[in-house]
């Protein structure tokens, strides 16, 4: 079936009469039980009009011979040099590149970012959404880590989306919008996107999909700074970036690199959020109080107590990752809108798929994903 949609989509490709000067090749083709997806490869510099003609003209010839399935096409800007355009990773900005597009019907989009991979960022996502969510804004969660999906294994569900006309609709998890690829594939099925492809998918999953009536959209980032950065910078407008690290003195290195990605393209960074940043020995009052039933007249074993109660003491707040991220924050002059601790029962409901953010009984680190979700919506919405 691959083999005939490619001689269809080359058929269309040297047609003279939808000649488009620069398209390159067909990058990939992709066939799912009701969707073929095709990728073309075209020059940046192509008008849209004829791109667009070339696009109508690809999907009706392969539509006519695969009536039962929906055809999609999907095409990537490659710049002059035969890469992909989203491969590009100087820094900065090209000039020639077509103005960012809005996400319909979406008032604010958060990217939740790291350099380092481990650091909480999808656990920041999902509670911070969750906390806007409880704050009455209507919210949608986009997962777009694409080698490694987590947020349906967070959200403890892989509900897959529905289709309906042309677009994908999110399906409605713990009140919001909620989408990931791992929505879509098998979960066996290994992640290995060719460069072309993460943009092509990052542009489905950002303008195929009906995100409207979404006040915010919160963006799980992968980590790094790779193609799906360089994709979302160029294509999509984009509110803010929000910095996720832990306070080791590395992590922090790297993410103070990490900020230099967003200035090319315009995009600010909000802040930090600084997790894993302290531990809250919770058996702590307890231990303390049953020294304090210990009755000796020894004095040696009065001694020891005495030490036992201090080294006790000294734990009430351990920062086991060092203390860095406030020096950075003034470095960067960025604010810290958060230190979220270290917990294991935020640990526990992340391996279990039940989000933090929904149980009541569990306020230790609630205060600090709602400090996040007010920053977000003290930042208040774009103008227009
Ligand atoms: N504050 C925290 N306390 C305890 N475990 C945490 C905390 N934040 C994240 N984790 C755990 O750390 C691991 C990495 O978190 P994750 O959100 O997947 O990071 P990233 O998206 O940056 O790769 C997960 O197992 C998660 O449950
Ligand atoms: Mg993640």
């Amino acid at each position: 079936m691959e083999e005939k949609i490619k001689q269809i989509a080359y058929g269309v490709l040297c047609d003279e009469s939808h000649a488009l000067a620069g398209t390159r090749e067909i990058s990939d083709i992709r066939v799912t039980d009701d969707i073929i997806t095709v990728t073309i490869a075209v020059e940046r510099i192509n008008d849209a009009a004829a791109r667009v003609e070339k696009e109508d003209a690809m999907r009706a010839a392969i539509q006519a011979a695969f009536p039962d399935h929906r055809v999609r096409i999907i095409s990537i800007d490659i710049a002059d040099d035969g890469e992909p355009a989203c491969a590009h990773s100087h820094g900065e900005a090209h000039h020639d590149l077509p103005p960012k597009k809005r996400i319909p019907g979406v008032k604010n989009v958060y990217l939740v970012c790291s350099a380092k991979g481990g650091v909480g960022k999808s656990t920041v996502a999902l509670n911070t959404a969750l906390a806007l969510s409880q704050m009455g804004r209507s919210v949608g969660l986009l997962d777009l880590d694409l080698y490694g999906p987590s947020i349906p294994s967070l959200v403890g569900s892989d509900m897959p989306p529905i289709v309906v006309g042309n677009l994908i609709v999110p399906p409605n998890i713990h009140n919001m919008s909620v989408l990931s690829i791992g929505f879509m594939i098998d979960k066996d099925q290994p992640l290995l996107w060719r460069g072309p492809m993460v943009a092509g998918v990052i542009n489905q999953l950002l303008f195929e999909v009906d995100w409207s009536g979404n006040d915010t959209l919160i963006i799980d980032m992968p980590p790094g700074t790779g193609d799906t950065y360089l994709t979302i910078l160029q294509s999509v407008e984009v509110d803010a970036a929000i910095l996720v690290t832990t306070p080791s003195e590395i992590a922090l290195a790297d993410a103070k690199r990490g900020v230099g990605v967003f200035e090319p393209y315009h995009v600010p960074v909000a802040g930090i959020v600084e997790n894993m940043a302290t531990y809250d020995w919770e058996g702590r009052e307890t231990v303390l109080r049953l020294l304090d039933d210990v009755k000796t007249d020894d004095p040696a074993a009065q001694k020891s107590l005495e030490r036992a109660r201090k080294m006790i003491e000294t734990t009430k707040s351990i920062r086991i990752f060092g203390n860095h991220t406030q020096s950075l924050c003034d470095e960067l002059k960025l604010p810290l809108i958060a230190s979220i601790p270290l917990d294991i029962a935020l640990q526990n409901d992340n391996d279990s798929g039940t989000p933090y953010m929904l149980n009541p009984k569990k306020v230790n680190i609630q205060s600090a994903f709602n400090d996040i979700a007010s920053f977000i919506v003290n930042r208040g919405n774009r103008e227009s």
